[in-house]
C-alpha cells in the first residue's frame, strides 16, 4: 500500500515541479484549509494552486525537494527546499533575475490520510520575494474587503470631489531618481513625498506602478530625493515626461551610495529603500536617509495643477511659532 510519505513525494513533485497542480487532489481532505499565521488568513486548496501556478510563472525554472516528511499520529510535518530564478513578474512585482535559493516547512493536521489543515511557514508573498530582493510587500496580498487595495464602497466620495480637496493641499516638487540595473540613471517627477521621522531619518515617496522608473525602484536599493528649486522648470518638464534619456542636458552628480544627485535642486538626500508597500496603482516606499545636501536655493511649490515660486511666499505669522 502507497503511504503518506510516497503519496506526499509524487503529488508534491507534480504540482510544483511540472504544474500538474490537480495531482494535489490525492494527498488533500475534500475541507483541506491552509493557514497562515503571519498574514492572518486561511485559504482553500484553490487559492493553493493559484499560488503555485503564479509562482511557477514567475519562476519558470522552479524545482522543489520534499526533504523529509515526518508523521507523528495524525500530525505531520513536511520540510522541503526549492531553488528558482525570478524572471517573470510575480503580481506587481517585476522580475530582477535573482535566484531564489529556500528553504521551509509546513505542519499540520492528517484525516483518513489526508491533509486537512496546515500551517505555512514561508510565504510567497513575504518571504520568497524578501529572499528575491524586494521586501516589504505583504500588504499587496491582503485578503478580499480588508485591504487598501480594494475597490471603492459606493459611499466613497467621486473622483471630483477627491481632486478639489487634493487641489487644496500645497507641496514642492521631488525628482526621485535612483539607477537601473544597467548603471542608467532614471527618475520622475513626484510630489508625493514626505518626511516620516527624524530619528529614524525616514522619508516617503508614492510612485505610481505604470511608471517607467517603477522596476528600477524595485530593483534598486537605494534612491535618491531632490527636492526641485523654483528656478528648475526644466527639470520638472522632463522628469514628468516619457523621455528615454531625462538626464540628458542636465546636471547630476553621483550619490555616495551611486543615486543620481540633481545640480542646483533646492535640497537633495540619498536614502537606502527600507520597505515597499503596494496600494493598487501605487507604490508607498519608506527609505532612510544616507546623505544630505542642502542649498540656499529656495524651491519650486506645487499647488492645484500650478508651480509657483517658492522664494516669494508671504510669510504669515502665527503667535508662539518664532
Ligand atoms: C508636479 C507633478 C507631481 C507628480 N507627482 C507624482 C507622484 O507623486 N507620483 C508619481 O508616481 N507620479 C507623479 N507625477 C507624474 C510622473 O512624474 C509622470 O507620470 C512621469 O511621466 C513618470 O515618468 P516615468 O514613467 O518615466 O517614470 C507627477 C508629475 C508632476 C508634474
Amino acid at each position: 500500500m502507497t503511504t503518506f510519505k510516497e503519496m506526499v513525494h509524487v503529488a508534491w513533485d507534480a504540482a510544483w515541479n511540472h504544474g500538474q497542480v490537480d495531482a494535489l487532489d490525492d494527498i488533500v481532505d475534500p475541507e483541506y484549509a491552509l493557514e497562515n499565521t503571519e498574514l492572518g488568513r486561511t485559504s482553500g486548496l484553490a487559492e493553493l494552486k493559484a499560488q503555485i501556478r503564479e509562482m511557477r510563472a514567475a519562476m519558470p525554472d522552479l524545482q522543489t525537494i520534499v526533504e523529509i516528511v515526518i508523521v507523528d499520529g495524525e500530525d505531520f510535518a513536511i520540510f522541503w527546499s526549492a531553488t528558482g530564478t525570478f524572471l517573470n513578474p510575480f503580481g506587481d512585482v517585476p522580475p530582477n533575475g535573482r535566484t531564489l535559493k529556500a528553504r521551509g516547512a509546513v505542519q499540520g493536521t492528517l484525516r483518513n490520510g489526508l491533509i486537512m489543515r496546515e500551517r505555512v511557514a514561508w510565504d510567497p508573498s513575504i518571504e520568497m520575494l524578501a529572499d528575491l530582493g524586494s521586501p516589504g510587500l505583504g500588504s499587496a496580498f491582503e485578503d478580499a474587503g480588508t485591504s487598501i487595495s480594494e475597490g471603492r464602497p459606493d459611499d466613497s466620495p467621486s473622483f471630483e470631489d477627491l481632486k478639489e480637496f487634493n487641489r487644496k493641499f500645497v507641496s514642492g516638487v521631488t525628482a526621485v531618481t535612483v539607477r537601473d540595473t544597467a548603471g542608467r540613471p532614471r527618475g520622475l517627477a513626484v510630489s508625493a513625498y514626505m518626511s516620516l521621522s527624524l530619528d529614524p531619518p525616514l522619508v516617503v515617496v508614492c510612485v505610481q506602478n505604470t511608471s517607467s522608473t517603477y522596476p528600477a525602484l524595485f530593483e534598486a536599493r537605494h534612491l535618491g530625493i531632490n527636492i526641485l528649486s523654483h528656478s528648475q522648470k526644466n527639470v520638472v518638464e522632463k522628469f514628468a515626461s516619457k523621455s528615454n534619456d531625462k538626464f540628458a542636458g542636465i546636471d547630476w552628480h553621483t550619490g555616495p551610495a551611486g543615486s543620481p544627485l540633481i545640480h542646483g535642486a533646492s535640497a537633495s538626500v540619498e536614502a537606502e529603500i527600507k520597505e515597499r508597500f503596494r496600494a493598487k496603482t501605487h507604490v508607498v516606499i519608506i527609505a532612510r536617509v544616507l546623505h544630505l545636501e542642502v542649498s540656499d536655493i529656495a524651491p519650486m511649490v506645487y499647488k492645484a495643477g500650478k508651480f509657483f515660486d517658492g522664494a516669494s511666499l508671504e510669510e504669515i505669522k502665527i503667535s508662539g511659532n518664532s
